[in-house]
């Protein structure tokens, strides 16, 4: 019995685990262990012998469940010391830093345009970027023959072959807008189209996609000086500082008179700067609404006038944040991103204070 206690003493001191344990387990006390056995064995001794070697048995099985039980929870401890080791946590190291996206010089600007134009109480309009050709053009007074449309560099959308109906443009500005507020509201009216627009153009002022911001004001005694009055409030509020503009007599079909308008700029050092040198860059179209365009809209136009303009957003973003080439917009080069870009919390607002 000696033997029998040394041995699994000595076995289960040695287990490396919790399953090697269970195993010797079984192998002294389990059913057929050897323990167990020998205590089976007592039934066939004489009651002397019994008596003798019952209470030893019973104090050899205590014995070794005591060892099997002890033995289990130092496995235990130390499989806890361990991962506690493992999976030791500095909480004073410092966090890792994460990037923060910037919002896009064009998102900033169409947020400072539509805020300094909805204070002067005009509403947002929107319409599609797929037009139909009616509105980019028919009902802009731009007949099928009309050189304007070669001049815009449309983009076509396919048609299904046998499909003779013409094709749907790209829309080449945003005046097709001006048709669909007018329908939709009549007059008077007074909004403004913020925008894509698509036009096959690429140098250093004109991308294939670009951005437009559409404003049109309808009432019975709307006229040239209202329209300058509006632009001229806006150029002061949107550039923070007294900027040279340039009105020039141009031609739209959709516009009559018409006036182009230009601003005051340098381009030097990799940068531009308005306000100074003798370059101009042109910033938008506008005039008085044609009387065929109202009437397209539905509107009559014995009864109604009013002026639109249609202002480049990406020209007016280079020229207040010193951008000097309007292509590098649309490369989606993270460097460019984060050095032009805005954070989000600090962007100017009409009121903070536009200018930066
Ligand atoms: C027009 O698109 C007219 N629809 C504007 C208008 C509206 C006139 C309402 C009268 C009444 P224009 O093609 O000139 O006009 O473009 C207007 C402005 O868009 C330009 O002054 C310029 O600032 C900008 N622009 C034109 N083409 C590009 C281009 N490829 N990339 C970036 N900006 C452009
Ligand atoms: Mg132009």
């Amino acid at each position: 019995m000696d033997d029998l206690r040394d041995k699994y003493i000595d076995l289960i001191g040695k287990a490396a685990d919790e399953s090697a344990l269970e195993d010797l387990r079984v192998q002294a006390v389990g059913k057929k262990g050897e323990i167990s056995l020998q205590m089976r064995e007592l039934g066939k001794m004489s009651p002397e012998e019994r008596q003798l070697m019952g209470p030893k048995l019973n104090a050899l099985k205590d014995e070794i469940n005591a060892a099997l039980g002890a033995k289990k929870a130092a496995l235990a401890d130390a499989a806890l010391n361990e991962r506690l080791q493992a999976e030791w946590l500095d909480v004073t190291l410092p966090g890792r830093g994460r990037r923060m996206g910037s919002i896009h010089p064009v998102s900033q600007v169409w947020e400072e345009c539509t805020a300094i134009f909805a204070d002067m109480g005009f509403a947002v309009a929107e319409g599609p970027q797929v037009e139909t050709d009616w509105y980019n053009f028919d009902a802009l007074n731009i007949p099928g023959h009309h050189p304007a449309r070669a001049e815009m560099d449309t983009f076509y959308m396919h048609r299904a072959e046998g499909d003779e109906r013409p094709p749907h443009v790209l829309r080449t500005h945003t005046s097709p807008v001006q048709i669909r507020s007018m329908e939709a509201g009549g007059a008077p009216t007074r909004i403004i189209c913020p925008g894509r627009v698509y036009r096959a153009d690429y140098d250093q002022t004109h991308t294939p996609m670009f951005h437009q911001v559409e404003g049109l004001a309808i009432d019975k005694d709307i006229s040239m000086a209202n329209l300058k009055w509006v632009l001229e409030e806006f150029f002061s509020a949107y550039f923070g500082r007294s900027v040279k503009t340039r009105f020039r007599a141009s031609h739209f079909p959709f516009t009559e008179p018409s006036a182009e308008v230009d601003i005051q700029c340098q381009w030097k050092d990799g940068s531009v700067t308005v306000g100074e040198g003798d370059d101009w860059l042109e910033v938008l179209g506008s005039g008085m609404v044609h009387p065929k365009v109202l009437q397209a809209g539905g509107i009559d136009p014995n009864e109604w006038q009013g002026f639109a303009f249609g202002m480049g957003i990406d020209r007016i973003a280079m020229l207040k944040y010193g951008i000097p080439d309007l292509r590098a917009f649309f490369d989606s080069d993270l460097r460019w991103l984060r050095h032009y870009g805005f954070a989000s919390l600090d962007m100017p607002t009409l009121h903070g204070g536009l200018s930066r």
